[in-house]
């Protein structure tokens, strides 16, 4: 994929909070359309996981913006999907740990953290489109994309998908306390003041609580197809 976007590429944004399965709905669909993938979760737990281990300070801004503006990152395409490369080197486990997330967060609420990843997200719009996961790529990064979704799940619903990842991974939790920790996280992403976490105008909301991914998957796919963007 070349580094300058396509401003006629379709885009379809999908939005909304950790755990509403945003992710897999995005991988799903995007295969499904042959489309383009971008996690722009992925730009900031990689801007936090490089700035703890280089020793960069949660309080040193123009540090972190410098960071994310040369961030050392690199999608490539596997069997199981897309993996991640920080410097050349896979780190799809390291970026996925509640650690990355904490940091991510913290990084994500610095506006010239935010600015610094502008250009990187948007050279993801190339033909035959793009499907973009994230908070805030319906509101900011994309306003223009002709199709929107914002999914949802109760936080009880996310904290039960969470431990129940946790769980297959043999990692030990409980579920107050990944309830707890959601909604301090929904908290932090929704009241921030850049680009805080809310449904784009016109964006279709879905709540996916009690729905199957094949469900969720299913109905963005025909949306898209309501607007005409796949035959
Ligand atoms: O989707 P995720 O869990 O990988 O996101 C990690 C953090 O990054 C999360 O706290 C919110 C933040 N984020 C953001 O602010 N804007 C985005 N477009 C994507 C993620």
């Amino acid at each position: 994929m070349s580094d300058r976007p396509d401003p006629g590429a379709p885009v379809l944004t999908i939005d909304g909070p950790s755990g509403s399965g945003k992710g897999t709905v995005a991988r799903q669909v995007a295969q499904a359309l042959g489309w383009h993938l971008l996690d722009s979760g992925a730009l900031y737990r990689a801007v936090g996981l490089l700035a703890a281990e280089r020793g960069i300070d949660a309080t040193d801004v123009p540090a972190l913006a410098a960071l994310a503006r040369e961030l050392p990152i690199a999608f490539a395409a596997t069997d199981e999907g897309v993996s991640v490369r920080l410097e050349g080197r896979a780190r799809d486990h390291d970026l996925r740990t509640e650690e990355a997330g904490a940091a991510a967060s913290a990084v994500a609420a610095l506006a010239p953290v935010r600015d610094a990843l502008l250009a990187r997200q948007r050279a993801f719009r190339q033909a035959p489109g793009l499907v973009a996961d994230g908070r805030d790529m319906g509101t900011v990064v994309f306003p223009d994309a002709p199709c929107k979704v914002f999914l949802t799940a109760s936080a009880e619903e996310r904290a039960r998908r969470r431990l129940n990842q946790l769980m297959e991974k043999g990692v030990a939790a409980t579920l107050d306390a990944l309830l707890a920790d959601i909604r301090l996280r929904d908290a932090r992403d929704s009241e921030r003041s850049v680009a805080p976490l809310r449904a784009a105008d016109g964006a279709l909301r879905i709540d996916s609580t009690g729905m199957s991914v094949g469900q969720v998957v299913g109905q963005v796919l025909d949306f898209v197809h309501l607007h005409g963007l796949q035959s």
